[in-house]
C-alpha cells in the first residue's frame, strides 16, 4: 500500500464497510435474542433475567435488518458501475437490458448454454434497484465479455454465474426473513402477546441461523463474483499466485487451516451449549468464586 488515505477515499469502502458492520451487529442481536428466547420458553425461572436483553436485542435486530437491506441496496447500485460483470452474474443477465431491466425472483438456467428455462421476473425492478428509476440500461454478461476482451485482451471474464446468482438471492431472502422475524417480535411485544406465542419464540431460537448463513452468502457472492480478478481490472487471480509457492503447499495450508478452524468451531459450539444449559446463575457463581479466589468447580 502506498497511500492509506486513498483507501479511505475508495467509494467501495463506504458502502461495503457499513453493510458488513451492520450485518455483524445484527448477527449479535439475533444471537442474544435467540438465546433469550430459549430461556423465556424453556427455563421459565429465568424470565425476569432474560426479558430486558430479549427486548433490546429484538429492537437492535429489527433496526439492523432494515439497515442491512437499505445499505445492501446502496452497495448493489455502486456495483452496477464499479463491477458490472459481478452484478450481471448476480442477476444471470445474459444480455444487456437496454431500457427497462426486470429483476428475477427466481431463475433456473444453464450457465454453459446461457439458456434460461424458467424465470419469475418483476418488470422494471432491476432498473429501479440499479438507478431508483423505471428505466436504466443494465449491461449483460455477453456484452461485458466482448467489452473486456477488447479492453483487457483475450480471456474469459465471466465469474461462476450459478454460485453468484444463488448466493445473492439467498442473502436477500435471508435479509427479508430477518427483518420480518424481528419486526413481528416487536409487534407481539408491544401487544403484550409475546409469551402467549411459544411458536414465535421457537422460530426465533432457530432465527440465529439466518444472519449466520446470510453473512456466508454475502462473502461467497463477493469473492466468487469478482473472478477471474483478484483486483477487478488490475490483477487476475492467476497472477496473484506467488511462483515459488507450489500447489501442494497451498493445498496443505488450506486443509491445515480448515481442520484447525473445524476443531475450534466444535469446541466453541460445545462450550456455548454448555454455558447456555447451565443458565446465568451458575455463570454468576462461577465468576464470584473466581473473584474470591475459590478454585472453580466444574458445572
Ligand atoms: C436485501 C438484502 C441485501 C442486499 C441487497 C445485499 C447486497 C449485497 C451486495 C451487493 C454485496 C456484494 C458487495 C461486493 O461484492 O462488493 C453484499 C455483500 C455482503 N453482504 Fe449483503 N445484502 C443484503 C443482505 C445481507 C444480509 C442479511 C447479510 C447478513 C446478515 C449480508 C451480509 C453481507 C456480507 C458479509 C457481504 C460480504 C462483504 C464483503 O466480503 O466485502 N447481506 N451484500
Amino acid at each position: 500500500m502506498t497511500n492509506f488515505f486513498a483507501v479511505l477515499g475508495n467509494p467501495q469502502l463506504w458502502v461495503k464497510f457499513p453493510h458488513v458492520e451492520v450485518a455483524a451487529l445484527t448477527t449479535g442481536a439475533f444471537f442474544v435474542a435467540s438465546i433469550s428466547a430459549y430461556f423465556l420458553l424453556v427455563k421459565l425461572e429465568y424470565r425476569s433475567w432474560f426479558t430486558p436483553p430479549f427486548q433490546i436485542s429484538l429492537l437492535v435486530a429489527a433496526i439492523g435488518s432494515v439497515l442491512v437491506i437499505v445499505i445492501g441496496h446502496e452497495q448493489a447500485q455502486h456495483l452496477i458501475t464499479a463491477q458490472p460483470m459481478k452484478m450481471a452474474a448476480a442477476e444471470a443477465l445474459w444480455h444487456t437490458s437496454a431500457l427497462h431491466a426486470s429483476w428475477s425472483i427466481i431463475s433456473l438456467f444453464n450457465p454453459l448454454t446461457h439458456h434460461t428455462w424458467f424465470s419469475i421476473p418483476i418488470p422494471y425492478m432491476l432498473s429501479i434497484l440499479a438507478y431508483n428509476s423505471l428505466s436504466g440500461r443494465v449491461m449483460g454478461i455477453t456484452e461485458l465479455q466482448h467489452l473486456y476482451i477488447h479492453r483487457y485482451g483475450p480471456g474469459y471474464y465471466v465469474p461462476p454465474v450459478l454460485v453468484t446468482y444463488w448466493s445473492f438471492r439467498l442473502m436477500i431472502l435471508l435479509g427479508f426473513l430477518m427483518a420480518v422475524l424481528a419486526i413481528w417480535g416487536i409487534f407481539l411485544m408491544r401487544k403484550g402477546r409475546l409469551f402467549q406465542r411459544p411458536r414465535y419464540l421457537k422460530l426465533l431460537m432457530g432465527g440465529l441461523a439466518l444472519p449466520l448463513v446470510g453473512n456466508i452468502m454475502g462473502w461467497v457472492m463477493t469473492e466468487v463474483g469478482h473472478q477471474p480478478w483478484i483486483v477487478f481490472g488490475l490483477q487476475k487471480t492467476i497472477d496473484g499466485v506467488f511462483p515459488t509457492v507450489s500447489m501442494y503447499a497451498v493445498i496443505i495450508t488450506l486443509v491445515g487451516f480448515g481442520i484447525l478452524y473445524l476443531i475450534m468451531g466444535v469446541i466453541e459450539v460445545r462450550l456455548r451449549f454448555k454455558f447456555i444449559r447451565h443458565g446465568p446463575e451458575a455463570e454468576e457463581a462461577h465468576l464470584s468464586a473466581d473473584r474470591d479466589g475459590i478454585p472453580p468447580t466444574t458445572f
